[in-house]
């Protein structure tokens, strides 16, 4: 799950390296767009197709939502407000009622961020302190290029 994070740290082709380095070693691999995520309609699209992800592999949130249950990992990186549980419960949030990307029922999640940075609305993420989520605190790009050599590391990409 791609949000404004990604945009600002210009990750966008680091992230589609990371992936294909995944799908080498035989990992199904969804991109999830929510539609607000970043600041601008479609602005998540716009990167993921420039950096030459195919659209196959780019899943609205009505078209892919019911899957996160079944998911073994979900990696948010730069999103905050768009996974934010509280949309779902807490009737004086900001954000109350508004659809989420359902990170937070995947059996891991991993969600890369500089630090305690809020989001857009100016709230707490309780998604961050769920027993299956663990931060990966850094610039997307940077912890992401991390991501890379860490899987490279571990040979089992053998065709990337
Ligand atoms: P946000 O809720 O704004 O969260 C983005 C997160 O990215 C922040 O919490 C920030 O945390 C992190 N971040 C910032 N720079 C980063 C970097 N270089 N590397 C890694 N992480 C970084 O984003 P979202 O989840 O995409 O949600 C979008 C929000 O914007 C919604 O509330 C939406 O309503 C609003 N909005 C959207 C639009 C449109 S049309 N899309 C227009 C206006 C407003 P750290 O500071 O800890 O890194």
């Amino acid at each position: 799950m791609p949000g404004y994070g990604l945009a600002v740290a210009q990750a966008q082709q680091k992230l589609y390296e990371f992936v294909k380095l995944l799908q080498a070693a035989g990992v199904t691999v969804k991109f999830a767009i929510h539609p607000v995520a970043g600041r601008m309609p479609g602005q998540m699209d716009v990167l993921l197709a420039e950096a030459g992800v195919p659209y196959d592999l780019i899943f609205q949130l009505e078209d892919i939502n019911d899957e996160f249950a079944t998911a073994d990992v979900a990696l948010v990186i730069g999103a905050n407000d768009v996974v934010n549980p509280a949309a779902r419960t807490e009737k004086s949030s900001p954000i109350f009622g508004m659809p989420i990307l359902n990170a937070d029922k995947a059996k891991k999640v991993y969600v890369v961020k500089r630090g305690q940075g809020k989001g857009y609305a100016g709230i707490v993420n309780a998604l961050f302190y769920g027993d299956n989520c663990d931060m990966v605190y850094g610039d997307a790009q940077a912890v992401l290029v991390k991501m890379i050599e860490a899987v490279r590391g571990l040979g089992l990409a053998a065709a990337a």
